[in-house]
């Protein structure tokens, strides 16, 4: 640690389809955390902010098939900049107690409203350090057209796209169409901030088109059409920040194995224990496939401008050519999840890995970065 005893803030739950996944992930971090004071604050899937006491949130874990989530009775938390840097307290009735002083924030939210920059540039607004991709690269990777531009851009390889937003859509359904049919089908129609794989369709023909955008739209106003990449292995890279401003570091590389050709990583294969599923840490590649998986996963959480962590989720073609699908700036988190196992698999276990994100964020300048 960079400070003597630093008090951190771990943050969870959230109003997104994730809720459930970030309180699981708040457990596992709570339970290997070392070296720090911790208050955590859970947000209810109403949106709600409250104190959470840690024996709560130590306790969460998969309970007979259920998954923990954030009680909806407990004491109001108030998030607020005092006259030393952030504070948390708790509201009772018109009145503040229990007010601590925090030095690092550390959210433990996927999704829109966490991991998409809006929790990040509030933690800027209060002068409080915190863990992980600052506002502008958030933000940019929680879009995927937004990510996909700035990919392109920076010369990375990315597959071709369209963006659609709902009005272009209902004014010239031909036009779009006709743009969508430009990249040869299949294509993957998504929500642009979506995350889990959730609203996203694998379409085959024109005519699946309208149905695919109607599912993609119930999820965010605005959608993109992705090229399908048929054949590929889908090969994912953790990413930690370097230290004391050394490159990007990252892990061996892993595979998500689909048994299915019918198939693709969806939300009942990422969460429900799919057996049609294996994440294989390492993944079986070449030694030269594997340097060229790891330093083009260095080079776009450079080109992101990303800080903390990230996992940079690949395709491999079958004639060998790598192309940069996602990059994720909050990616999972719990103990199975792929960037610890990736991690583990890499010489850093868990309760490592987390004490490395606190130094990260703790040898971060608060505000503007
Ligand atoms: N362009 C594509 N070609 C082939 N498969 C895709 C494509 N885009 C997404 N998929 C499949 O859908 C899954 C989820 O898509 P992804 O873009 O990673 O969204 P999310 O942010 O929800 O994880 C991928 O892991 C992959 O299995
Ligand atoms: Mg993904």
């Amino acid at each position: 640690m960079t400070q003597p005893r630093p008090t951190v803030v771990l943050i969870f739950g959230g109003a997104s389809s994730e809720h459930e996944i970030s309180c699981l992930t708040a457990g596992g971090v709570l339970r290997a955390i070392d070296g720090c004071d911790v208050v955590a604050v859970g947000i209810t899937a109403a949106g709600d902010w409250v104190r959470v006491p840690l024996e709560t949130v130590a306790g969460y874990q998969v309970t007979d098939g259920a998954l923990p989530r954030v009680a909806e009775d407990l004491p109001q938390a108030v998030l607020l900049r005092g006259p030393r840097g952030a504070q948390i307290g708790t509201r009772e009735g018109d009145r503040l107690t229990d007010l601590v002083d925090i030095d690092l924030a550390f959210a433990l939210l996927h999704g829109p409203y966490g991991e998409d920059g809006t929790i990040q540039g509030l933690f800027e607004m209060l002068g409080v350090r915190y863990v992980g991709a600052g506002v502008a690269a958030s933000a940019i990777g929680m879009d995927k057209d937004l990510m996909k531009r700035a990919m392109w851009s920076a010369g990375l390889p990315v597959g071709r796209w369209v963006a659609i937003n709902p009005g272009h859509w209902q004014r010239d359904p031909e036009r779009w169409t006709a743009a969508v049919t430009g990249l040869g089908y299949p294509v993957f129609v998504k929500p642009a901030r979506g995350g889990s794989s959730l609203g996203i369709s694998r379409v085959d023909t024109p005519e699946q088109l309208p149905a695919a955008i109607e599912l993609a739209l119930r999820y965010d106003p605005k959608i993109v059409v992705e090229a399908g990449f048929v054949g590929c292995r889908e090969i994912e890279i953790a990413v930690l920040q370097g230290r004391d401003g050394q490159p990007p570091r990252p892990s061996v590389p892993g595979e998500i194995v689909l048994h299915r050709h019918d198939m693709f990583y969806d939300f009942e294969s990422k969460y429900l224990g799919d057996e049609d599923v294996t994440l294989d840490t390492p993944a079986k590649l070449t030694p030269e496939q594997t340097e060229q998986a790891r330093a083009l996963a260095a080079r776009t959480f450079d080109a992101m401008n990303v800080e903390g962590l990230a996992r940079v989720d690949l395709f491999l073609n079958p004639v060998g050519e790598f192309f940069v699908n996602e990059l994720n700036t909050m990616p999972g988190f719990t103990r199975t999840s792929m960037f610890p196992l990736l991690w583990q698999a890499s010489g850093l276990g868990y309760s490592a890995l987390v004490g490395e994100l606190i130094d990260l964020g703790l040898a971060q300048r608060p505000g503007l970065r």
